[in-house]
């Protein structure tokens, strides 16, 4: 494996390895690898003759008092991990070679990104958008894969793929979690052993979402309030940012849930936001 900081050079391998024929998988990170990380690595290294791991924290999707300068860094293991996963390419480029001074383009799927995370993270999927496209500009991936887990990053970058036809091929993979549950999350390092130990509440809650649904309740409002409960009950440490039951689509909020329904949950604790969802299905 070789690390690139540059993204000029990052561009210029890439352009190599497509004149010789090979395809290149691309894996979007920021670093501070778990299972997760690696789960989207082992399954996009068979997808492609090259892998490349890109590791970048992304300023431009952190909004002001958000975590970017506390965001959870370990630039050494993660670089064995790739390693140890397959991948050709470390992409790891410092943020003065990402953005200019006078960056100021961005692309935006305001339709997407209005509800669920980007009602309180204004701005936070337009830094993502930016730098997705910007490194399937440099990599000129085949393929890439994303994490079910950020379900609304992932049906933006499949809608800006579409939109602007990237020609590149969007893979999900289902989310990884804790034996209790829990959705893997570089932030979960920052729960305190209350909260830790109230967290996997969100899968449980979500779980029970799917037997009221499979019960024979359709409504979306009742599901609402049944995790609401559920939530206050088990979850006191937990502040809800908001409980969603949305098409998985569009993400367009649903009043019935009729075949295949996104439940979607943000839980703001002490010092991480968790999220989840399930795809609920009757
Ligand atoms: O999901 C993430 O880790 C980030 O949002 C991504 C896709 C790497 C863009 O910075």
């Amino acid at each position: 494996m070789i690390t690139i900081q540059d993204p000029k050079e990052l561009q210029a391998v890439c352009r190599a390895w497509r004149a010789q024929g090979l395809s290149v998988a691309l894996v979007p990170t920021m670093g501070y690898f778990h299972a997760g990380h690696l789960a989207l690595m082992d399954r996009a290294r068979p997808l492609a003759d090259r892998l490349v791991v890109s590791l970048f924290v992304n300023p431009t999707q952190f909004g002001p008092g958000e975590d970017l300068d506390s965001y959870p860094r370990d630039p050494e293991r993660d670089a064995a991990l790739a390693e140890s996963r397959g991948a050709d390419v470390l992409f790891s480029p410092p943020p003065g070679a990402m953005y200019a001074p006078d960056h100021g383009t961005w692309i935006e799927v305001p339709d997407l990104a209005k509800g669920l995370c980007g009602a309180s993270r204004p701005g936070h999927f337009r830094g993502v958008c930016t730098v997705v496209a910007k490194l399937f500009h440099l990599a000129g991936p085949d393929v890439a894969v994303f994490g079910e887990k950020d379900w609304q990053q992932l049906a933006i970058i499949r809608r800006m793929v579409r939109d602007l036809d990237f020609p590149v091929r969007i893979e999900a993979q289902p989310i990884v979690r804790e034996a209790d549950g829990l959705a893997l999350s570089s932030r979960n390092v920052r729960l305190d052993e209350a909260e830790r130990a109230q967290a996997p509440q969100i899968r449980q809650g979500l779980l029970m979402l799917q037997e009221l649904a499979s019960g024979g309740e359709r409504s979306a409002a009742r599901l609402q309030a049944a995790l609401h409960e559920h939530f206050d009950a088990h979850l006191p440490l937990g502040e809800v940012d908001y409980i969603a039951i949305v098409d998985p689509v569009t993400l367009a909020p649903l009043s019935e849930v009729r075949k295949k329904a996104l439940a979607a949950v943000a839980v703001q604790m002490k010092n991480a936001r968790l999220i989840d969802n399930f795809l609920l299905e009757v």
